[in-house]
């Protein structure tokens, strides 16, 4: 799967999805920017890849002009942008709806969903420049079957999905595919986020009787930024251990 000189964002870039997937993405040749809200670990993320080409750029992906802003200094160093990967996101409220914080769920939506379109907008113009473009969202089982009381996550992560359908859609005729993966619980600091009851009730779940690994999720994810992903666009990958039947 080499892509030489190809260059990846991975949004979520010093979270532990990101960093494996941006580790990844870099040994099969690609040159990668892992933008992040914390801008200082994402740049000791990047500092920690072998080859000393990939950077750090802190970013606030709810927010259009910082986007646009990470955008233009990814552009700026590396002259093109070939894969984005939205990884960054968080897991919002546990509370049952009737006690469920306003802000807390609109925050929860803006994370993972609204950060999806910002992204995405900011990068399929670099993409038709570059004449080829993989987009690949971090979606999640809980946006296919829905969890209780985490009803912000679990829309926000169904909107990527349908999101992913309808980017995939509209860009179908150009070179760029669009796909999003659905794991069910993978081993990452995200995880500390939710309640040991959900964080048991999700693992119960999974047929083969444990979490997947970062790296798990990295080898999907390669595959979809690859010339070898050209025929699948706006679909939904499982990552589930076997939990995810549709
Ligand atoms: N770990 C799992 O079990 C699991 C399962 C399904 C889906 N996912 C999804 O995979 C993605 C990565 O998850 P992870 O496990 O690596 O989580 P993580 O908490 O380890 O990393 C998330 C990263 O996103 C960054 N981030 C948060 N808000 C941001 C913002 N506004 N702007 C820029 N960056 C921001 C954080 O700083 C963090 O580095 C998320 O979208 C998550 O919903 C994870």
């Amino acid at each position: 799967m080499n892509a030489p000189a190809r260059v990846a964002i991975v949004t979520g870039g010093a979270g532990g999805l990101g960093r494996a997937i941006a580790a990844r993405l870099q040994r099969d040749g690609h040159r990668v920017a892992l933008w992040d809200l914390d801008g200082d670990a994402a740049t000791q993320a990047a500092a920690s890849l072998p080859g000393g080409s990939a950077i750090g750029v802190r970013v606030d992906v709810t927010d259009a002009a910082s986007v646009e802003s990470a955008m233009h200094a990814t552009l700026t160093h590396f002259g093109s942008v070939h894969v984005l990967v939205n990884g960054a996101g968080a897991t919002g409220p546990v509370a049952n709806v009737d006690d469920c914080d306003i802000a807390a769920w609109q925050r929860c939506i803006d994370v993972n969903l609204r950060s999806v379109f910002l992204c995405s907008r900011a990068a399929v113009q670099p993409m038709r420049e570059a004449g080829f473009g993989r987009i690949v969202n971090l979606a999640s089982i809980a946006g296919k079957e829905g969890n209780a009381q985490m009803s912000a996550y679990s829309a926000a992560k169904a909107g990527v999905i349908a999101f992913t359908k309808s980017m995939g859609k509209e860009l179908a005729l150009t070179p760029i595919r669009v796909n999003c993966i659905a794991p069910a619980v993978i081993e990452t600091p995200l995880l500390a986020q939710m309640t040991s009851e959900a964080l048991a009730a999700s693992l119960a779940k999974i047929a083969m009787q444990r979490a997947g690994t970062p790296q798990e999720a990295a080898n999907l994810v390669a595959w979809l930024a690859s010339d070898e992903c050209s025929f699948s666009s706006g679909a939904t990958f499982d990552l589930s251990g076997g939990r995810a039947t549709y």
